[in-house]
């Protein structure tokens, strides 16, 4: 486990970026701005610790692009100019460390905290229970709009020192909605069939394209499982939407899997943190909250085992010619991570809690540090999110 004899301390491209080793840190939420968006010391503190730990590629927690689409109360925005300054002395601080920094970008959806009880959504939902939201569904005018906040995101991003982007098409957000034919009920040029249902993505990545130019780095974040109770994206149709991408030019694709709503610990598995989840109720409320949260996600429901998004390399990696894959979810052994990479199964291994806990691992590992990873997958580091606290593992209070 050394820098001069491992394949992932070998640098490698997305575009015209190079980083320097395989390692990224997966988009994880910070739960670190103010409330209007802009970000400050307790944000950029997350960036330097990942950066001077040596993380080839950060990209960073969900970033909305327009106030319609914000999601969380504390999260970070590109919705307005003002806020590349404060992104900017945080790259180059990121860029002094040897870093490569990403801005994922997102539309909410229907998943959203924010903004009260109608978020827009590709179509009329069922009133969902883990955001307390009766979704609405958006008119071709808001449709329209929303795409060119991408857009308007993205340049600011690229204005702000970022080395590229991720679109957000994962989890349940609103292009991942748009994407699922369980969210997206449309018949108009917006669903009805996979094509029509990948529009707006397709849509996005263009508006994105031309308002960033041809050599700027644009990823996404994609399911290839939405894990809803009725069928949503599987992997026959995710295949699909990964092709529209691979010809639209994409430079990165990321594999994940599950949606918030329905499954927030299939997205990452392990274990329910009922009783964090539990204390944003009013607490003569706080029992009902118990019993309802250990209903909807019966403990070992979500069973965790190393790798689960692994099986799926095998059907995506041969769609995408010479385009890099990047593979989240479950990934904690280096020695998996490195026979990963070693045969090809994907370019890059991506990561979330393990970061949180332990920063300075890809560091420790590079040194010849043998450490193992420690997260054991509590998942109490969600529990920060209805708190409006920034996240942090737990289990460590030093971080
Ligand atoms: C606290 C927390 C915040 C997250 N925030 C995001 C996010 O902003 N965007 C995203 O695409 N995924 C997000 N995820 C999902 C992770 O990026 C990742 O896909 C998932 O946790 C599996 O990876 P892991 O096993 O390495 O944690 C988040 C996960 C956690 C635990």
């Amino acid at each position: 486990m050394n820098q001069d004899n491992g394949i992932l301390f070998t640098a490698k491209k997305i575009g015209n970026a190079t980083i320097k080793n395989r390692f990224i840190r997966s988009a994880t939420f910070e739960n670190a701005a103010s409330q209007d968006g802009s970000i400050g010391e307790e944000y950029i503190k997350i960036y330097e610790r990942l950066s001077k730990g040596q993380v080839g590629l950060i990209i960073t927690g969900m970033v909305y692009t327009s106030g319609e689409g914000k999601s969380y109360h504390r999260q970070a925005g590109l919705h307005s100019d003002e806020a590349i300054a404060g992104f900017a002395a945080m790259n180059d601080m990121v860029h002094q460390n040897g870093s490569k920094i990403f801005a994922q970008l997102c539309h909410g959806g229907r998943q959203s905290m924010a903004l009260g009880w109608r978020p827009p959504a590709p179509s009329v939902g069922m009133i969902d229970l883990t955001y307390r939201i009766f979704p609405r569904s958006m008119n071709n005018r808001e449709i329209l709009s929303a795409i060119k906040t991408f857009a308007s995101a993205a340049k600011r991003a690229q204005k702000a020192g970022f080395d590229g982007i991720q679109i957000h098409a994962a989890h349940g957000y609103l292009i991942s909605e748009f994407l699922s034919p369980y969210f997206n009920r449309r018949s108009d040029e917006w669903g009805g069939s996979t094509e029509k249902r990948f529009n707006f993505l397709k849509r996005v990545y263009e508006a994105m394209r031309e308002a960033v130019g041809s050599t700027y780095p644009i990823t996404a974040k994609i399911n290839i499982e939405d894990h809803t109770p009725k069928a949503g994206l599987t992997i026959k149709e995710s295949v699909e939407h990964i092709k529209g991408l691979v010809d639209l030019g994409i430079d990165a694709i990321e594999i994940s899997c599950g949606t918030l709503s329905f499954s927030m610990f299939n997205q990452s598995r392990g274990n329910v943190p009922v009783a964090a989840l539990a204390k944003v109720m009013i607490r003569p409320l706080q029992p009902f909250a118990r019993l309802f949260l250990k209903t909807v996600y019966p403990e070992k429901k979500f069973v965790f085992y190393e790798d689960y998004n692994l099986w799926a390399c095998d059907d995506v990696k041969p769609l995408l010619n010479d385009t890099p894959l990047m593979l989240v979810g479950g990934l904690r052994s280096y020695e998996s991570m490195e026979k990963i990479v070693r045969e090809q199964k994907a370019d890059f291994v991506s990561m979330c809690r393990p970061f949180i806990r332990q920063p300075m691992i890809v560091k420790n590992w590079s040194n010849g540090d043998i450490k193992q990873l420690t997260c054991n997958n509590c998942n109490n580091c969600f529990g920060f999110v209805p708190l409006d606290e920034s996240i942090r593992c737990n289990l460590n209070r030093s971080f």
